[in-house]
């Protein structure tokens, strides 16, 4: 079976509508094809947060419940923490070698968060070879990211070719995986949902924050009274009901557009209509979720057994690769 990879960084705690549609969901659909590896990484976290190591924890352990409630499954699917593999920064050290600095000195990744603000350090310089190692010590063959990675998946591309070259073949070369994710703009009617962004849907919210939410719900700003002529595309109360209604939904989703379009129905009755159809979406997940919460030792439970198997998986992959570079003396 192919492998998958995706790391994400334990900078948030819960995931929102955004992030369901633009990721999780197609994970779940990916980890029926695929061995799949999610590693929460804390080391590249730390890049730019490393003065807010407290937050670590329970991060991980809301993005796990968070992982674990939208039905990724442990049993197919092998999380961990990358701070508990230290065999992935003795592979970037290897990696480091064959990098030359002009070519990550220039990523547009490293430029952005200076722009923002970060500190400019040898760790945030780095990144892109750590995220190179995370990829390549189980050796995989596939990367999801959004649009913004592919540089870097690119990067662990040409460096597993050089490494190759170098010493011999050990690594896959990694495709990037860019799906057309659609972008879930956020409730304020921004093209992105952002949980910084204060427009953003949580998985964790309640029914009561749901309503909240979407009776507040940016629509069509030129329309005043219910019987005005309304616009549908781009409007993101009807983004969110094709995004989220099921097949069920479908025939009232349509005569509302129509109804919208011509003035014959209010923004209340279709946000009303929203709120159950994202409450409905949402139940499911709350449950799960629910359940996850009761049993607090289980996550602890599931990444100690993925960690066990990737570290497994990563002394593989450097034994072969200190045989390759005749390290393997002694
Ligand atoms: N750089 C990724 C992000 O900002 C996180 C990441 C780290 C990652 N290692 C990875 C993603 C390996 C994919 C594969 O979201």
């Amino acid at each position: 079976m192919k492998r998958i990879l995706t790391g994400d960084r334990p900078t948030y705690d819960s995931f929102h509508l955004g992030n369901y549609v633009g990721s999780l969901k197609n994970r779940v659909k990916l980890q029926q094809e695929y061995e799949m590896f999610i590693p929460l990484v804390d080391l590249h976290a730390l890049t730019t947060h490393f003065n807010r190591t407290r937050e670590l924890e329970s991060n991980i352990r809301g993005l796990m419940l968070g992982y674990l409630s939208v039905g990724l499954e442990p049993e197919r699917v092998t999380f961990f923490v990358q701070s508990k593999v230290p065999e992935v920064l003795e592979l970037a050290y290897f990696l480091s070698l064959l990098t030359p600095r002009s070519l990550i000195a220039r990523q547009p990744a490293l430029k952005e968060k200076l722009d923002q603000g970060s500190e400019d350090t040898v760790g945030l310089f780095y990144y892109p070879v750590l995220m190179a190692a995370d990829i390549l010590l189980p050796r995989a063959n596939l990367v999801p990211v959004g649009k913004d990675q592919k540089a870097h998946v690119e990067f662990a591309r040409d460096i597993a070719q050089k490494f190759n070259d170098q010493y011999g073949e050990v690594f896959p070369i990694p495709e990037p995986l860019i799906g057309e994710v659609p972008t879930l703009p956020g409730t304020d009617g921004q093209a992105k949902m952002g949980k910084s962004l204060g427009n953003a849907i949580f998985l964790t919210d309640t029914q009561e924050e749901v309503e909240k939410k979407v009776m507040g719900m940016y629509t069509d700003p030129k329309r005043i009274h219910p019987t005005d002529p309304g616009t549908v595309g781009g409007n993101p109360v009807f983004i969110y009901l094709d995004a989220f209604g099921t097949e069920d939904d479908k025939a009232q989703v349509t005569s509302y557009k129509e109804q919208y379009t011509k003035g014959q129905v209010g923004d209340v009755e279709v946000k009303k209509y929203l709120t159950k159809v994202l409450n409905n979406f949402l139940e499911p997940i709350r449950k799960k979720r629910a359940e996850y919460e009761n049993k607090p030792d289980l996550v602890d439970e599931i990444l100690r057994k993925g960690t066990e198997k990737i570290r497994a998986e990563a002394q593989k992959t450097l034994a072969e690769v200190k045989k390759m570079m005749k390290l393997d003396y002694f």
